[in-house]
C-alpha cells in the first residue's frame, strides 16, 4: 500500500498485479477460428481508451447521457434506499466519473475503485480524492472478470457494488450470470448492487448509437487492427476493412464486426490469414435487457430487485438489488 497524493492522504493504492491476457495468442487463435473473432477487452490500448472516451461524447451514443441524467435526477432516492456509510465498490471504475454524481448523497464510509489499468486507476483515484477530500479511497488494481476481492484495510460495513455504463452487456449470458453471482458472494447477505443496464429498444436507435456520424465508433473498432499491426507485426490494410455494427434481434445484442472489403491475405506474427470479400472478424457483443430479463438474471444470481429507475423514453435502466 502507498499513499499517492500528498494532499489526499485518504487515498491508498493496492496492486494485485493482474495477469494480462496474451494478446498475441488470443489474436492468432481468434483469426484461425472458423468465425474469426477477437474479444473486446483488446480494444483498450492507449489510443483505444481515448477513442472510447470520445464515443461517450457522441450524441448518438445515448447510454452515458441518459444514465448520468438518471443519477442526477434520482441520487437522493438511490441514497435513501442504499443508506449511508457503506463500502462502495466499483469494478471497472475507469475515470470514476459517474460515481461522483452519487457521492454527496451516498456519503459512503469507503470507496473501492477496481481497474486493470494501474496508471489510469492511480490517476483517477488521486483526482477523486482531491475532489472529495472526506472520501476514503482504496484503489485496487485487478482484473475484476477474474478476481473480486477487497484490500485488507477496507473498513467493515455493508457492501454495495456499483456498475454503471451497461458494462454487463459486454458479457455473454453465462459470463454475466457468473459475474453477478460473484458480486452477490462479495457483498454477502444484506449487501447491494446498483447497476446501469441498457434496454432493448427500436433497432434503428440502437444501430445509430453504434454507427455515429463522426465515425468515432468505426475508428475505435478499426483501432484493433492498428494495434495488431503495431504490436504483432500485422499487415492489415485499414482501407480494406470496414466497421460494421448491427442489432441481432434473435440474440438481443448489438454486434460489432470488421468486414473485409476484398479477398485478401494478411500476415500476423509471421502467420498468414485469408479473408474472403465480406468475411468478418467479430469484435464485440453488447447485450440489451428488458427489465424482466435483467431481473430474472439477477434473481438467479441471488439478488432481489428492490427498485428500478428509467428515463421517459425507456432507453436505459438502473436497478438497485440486494442479496
Ligand atoms: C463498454 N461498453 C458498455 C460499450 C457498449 O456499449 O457495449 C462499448 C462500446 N462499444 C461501442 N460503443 C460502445
Amino acid at each position: 500500500m502507498n499513499a499517492i497524493c500528498p494532499k489526499a492522504t485518504k487515498v491508498s493504492f493496492h496492486d494485485y498485479q493482474p495477469e494480462l491476457d496474451n494478446f498475441r495468442q488470443t489474436v492468432l487463435n481468434g483469426l484461425a477460428h472458423e468465425h474469426k473473432q477477437i474479444p473486446p477487452k483488446f480494444f483498450y490500448d492507449e489510443r483505444g481508451s481515448q477513442l472510447f472516451e470520445a464515443i461517450l461524447e457522441q450524441p448518438e451514443y445515448y447510454v452515458p447521457h441518459v444514465e448520468k441524467q438518471l443519477y442526477r435526477d434520482y441520487a437522493a432516492d438511490m441514497a435513501a434506499l442504499i443508506g449511508k456509510d457503506t463500502v462502495l465498490i466499483e469494478p471497472g471504475s475507469g475515470s470514476c466519473e459517474k460515481v461522483q454524481l452519487l457521492l454527496d448523497a451516498l456519503r459512503p464510509a469507503a470507496y473501492v475503485p477496481m481497474d486493470i489499468s494501474g496508471d489510469f486507476l492511480r490517476q483517477s483515484a488521486a483526482t477523486l480524492g482531491a475532489a472529495f477530500p472526506w472520501l476514503h479511497v482504496h484503489a485496487a488494481c485487478l482484473d475484476f472478470t477474474r478476481e473480486l476481492h477487497l484490500p485488507q484495510n477496507v473498513p467493515a460495513g455493508r457492501r454495495v457494488v456499483f456498475i454503471p455504463g451497461s458494462s454487463l452487456g459486454n458479457f455473454d449470458l453465462p459470463e454475466a450470470q457468473h459475474f453477478l453471482f460473484n458480486i452477490a458472494q462479495l457483498v454477502g447477505k444484506g449487501g447491494g448492487l446498483l447497476i446501469g443496464v441498457d434496454r432493448k429498444k427500436d433497432k434503428a436507435v440502437l444501430e445509430t448509437a453504434y454507427n455515429d456520424a463522426a465515425g468515432v465508433t468505426a475508428a475505435f473498432n478499426l483501432n484493433l487492427l492498428v494495434r495488431i499491426n503495431n504490436e504483432l507485426e500485422g499487415t492489415f490494410d485499414l482501407e480494406q476493412f470496414a466497421h460494421y455494427a448491427c442489432y441481432n434481434a434473435t440474440m438481443g445484442r448489438i454486434e460489432m464486426h470488421l468486414t473485409s472489403l476484398q479477398d485478401q491475405s494478411v500476415q500476423v506474427a509471421g502467420r498468414t490469414f485469408h479473408f474472403a470479400q465480406g468475411e468478418r472478424i467479430h469484435t464485440e457483443n453488447s447485450y440489451k435487457y428488458h427489465p424482466e430479463e435483467f431481473i430474472t438474471l439477477a434473481t438467479a444470481a441471488g439478488f432481489k430487485c428492490e427498485q428500478h429507475w428509467t428515463d421517459a423514453a425507456n432507453l436505459f435502466g438502473i436497478y438497485y438489488c440486494t442479496v
